[in-house]
């Protein structure tokens, strides 16, 4: 069977583009409409995609009175898409850094046993500053440190994924035993940031463990993934990095014993589409008309830690000295780095920086036909930039309407897209394996 394009749908406020909200397009429900995310998943299931993914952030944001978010909590909602669809992934964000491992391993291990396999989860250390405070308020931990403490993490849930044997539920009846003797074992943990005793209080999940999705893109954040990640979300403005990210990461994959076939790089991709380009360029110029500056500078501070740009006039060029080193930036280290490089390579003004911004917060923003959008999707996908694709609608539902309709049947006909689901659980769509039981 030839390689096929992976597609996950991120659903985020209603749509990608910082200005969606305010557009007629945009959907009229509430973004705390359960309505509005069960119409999305059931679309994307509609055009096979391989997941949905709903990110997660720990704080509200100083901007929320012009820039509406509404995060609802995503493993919650996650279990009520569970029971409206039937075949499509479900990938949603967890803190390592704020949440017990044992809450965690419960959570998703309910969540795959509830959508039947499922399940994926996007292991993120929470890089706002501002989460800090909301847990404790001891401040945020730096980024190594977050990293560190991850990688205890992961023994931890793992660990306590496979507590449970496959085999340990008898459910006899007749002999008046549910559990084998001996295939639920405590797991005894004890380490710098953790100890917990285990075993999980329920079985084994269909998929063993959720799918460890990763999207953290740093030097650091690359090597996390290439040791657990079974796909990647990365940011990237063109083609170029992207096929260095790409090339990157398999080869870590590679050094770390990994089959690099196994770590799925889906970059981020929000394409404003329309029947002729014309039409599709008057729509974005339409969102970005709508955006608001002062609301893509405190976007851009958050990033950098909260460093502040102010004082920085909004019409002259801008260059690598005006931003910190991103090496000190304790926040979104890796956005940093794609940020700079963009000013690095094209000299934007801090007004034309913050419109490319508004776009996808750094991912890749394109505007075109659906033939244009497919053509881009298959060069991407053979030139060795990514595996399949984050699709980030800049408006939703309409930009999702449109690419269900318009470009996914161009890519089946190129042979690149799925006609029907490879099976029931998200390792079958990822094409990923069952992980045995470790210990
Ligand atoms: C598509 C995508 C989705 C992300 N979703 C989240 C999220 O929901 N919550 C979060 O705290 N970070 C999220 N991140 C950020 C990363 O997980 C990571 O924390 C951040 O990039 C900083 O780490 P790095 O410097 O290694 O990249 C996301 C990144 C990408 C590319």
């Amino acid at each position: 069977m030839t390689k096929k394009i992976h597609l996950n749908l991120f659903i985020h406020g209603r749509g990608h583009h910082e200005a969606a909200w305010r557009h007629p397009d945009a959907s009229p429900l509430k973004l705390t409409d359960l309505a509005y995310y069960v119409d999305l998943a059931r679309k994307a299931e509609a055009g096979l995609f391989d997941s949905v993914f709903l990110a997660d952030q720990l704080a509200a944001g100083e901007d929320i009175p012009y820039a509406p978010r509404a995060w609802v909590e995503p493993v919650t909602l996650l279990a009520a898409l569970a029971a409206s669809t039937n075949k499509i992934g479900l990938i949603g964000t967890c803190s390592s850094t704020y949440t017990e491992p044992y809450n965690l391993a419960r959570q998703f291990a309910s969540l795959d046993h509830l959508s039947n396999g499922r399940v994926g989860w996007n292991i993120v250390t929470s890089w706002l500053a501002a989460a800090a405070d909301n847990f404790g308020g001891g401040g945020q931990l730096s980024h190594a440190a977050r990293y560190e403490r991850a990688e205890e993490y992961m023994r931890v849930v793992t660990a306590l994924w496979d507590s449970w044997s496959d085999d340990a539920v008898l459910d006899d009846r007749a002999a008046g035993i549910y559990a084998r003797p001996g295939s639920i074992r405590p797991i005894h943990h004890e380490g710098p940031h953790y100890k917990v005793a285990g075993p999980l209080n329920l079985p084994r999940g269909p998929q063993g463990r959720p799918v460890f999705v990763q999207a953290g893109s740093s030097e650091t954040g690359r090597r996390f993934a290439a040791r657990h990640a079974e796909a990647v979300f990365t940011a990237q403005m063109e083609k170029t990095t992207a096929r260095e990210f790409y090339a990157d990461l398999k080869t870590l994959a590679a050094e770390a014993g990994r089959d690099p076939a196994k770590i799925l790089i889906l970059p981020g991709l929000s394409p404003v589409i329309a029947e002729t380009q014309a039409d599709a360029e008057r729509l974005a110029r339409e969102l970005n008309e709508l955006s608001n500056p002062a609301v893509g500078l405190k976007r851009l501070s958050n990033r950098f830690g909260g460093h502040d740009f102010s004082d920085l006039p909004l019409d002259k060029v801008l260059v690598p000295e005006n931003f910190p080193d991103p090496g000190t930036v304790e926040a979104a280290r890796s956005r940093t780095e794609v940020i700079i490089g963009l000013v690095r390579r094209e000299q934007p003004t801090l007004r034309q920086l913050l419109g490319y911004l508004a776009g996808a917060r750094g991912h890749f923003v394109t505007a075109g036909t659906p033939e244009q959008i497919a053509d881009l999707i298959e060069d991407w996908f053979h030139d060795g930039a990514a595996d399949g694709f984050n699709l980030m609608p800049p408006v939703l539902p309409s930009m999702l309407d449109i690419f269900v309709a318009e470009v996914i049947p161009l890519l089946q006909k190129r042979g690149l897209f799925r006609t029907g689901y490879e099976g029931d659980t998200l390792r079958q769509q990822f094409g990923l394996g069952r992980p045995a039981v470790t210990f």
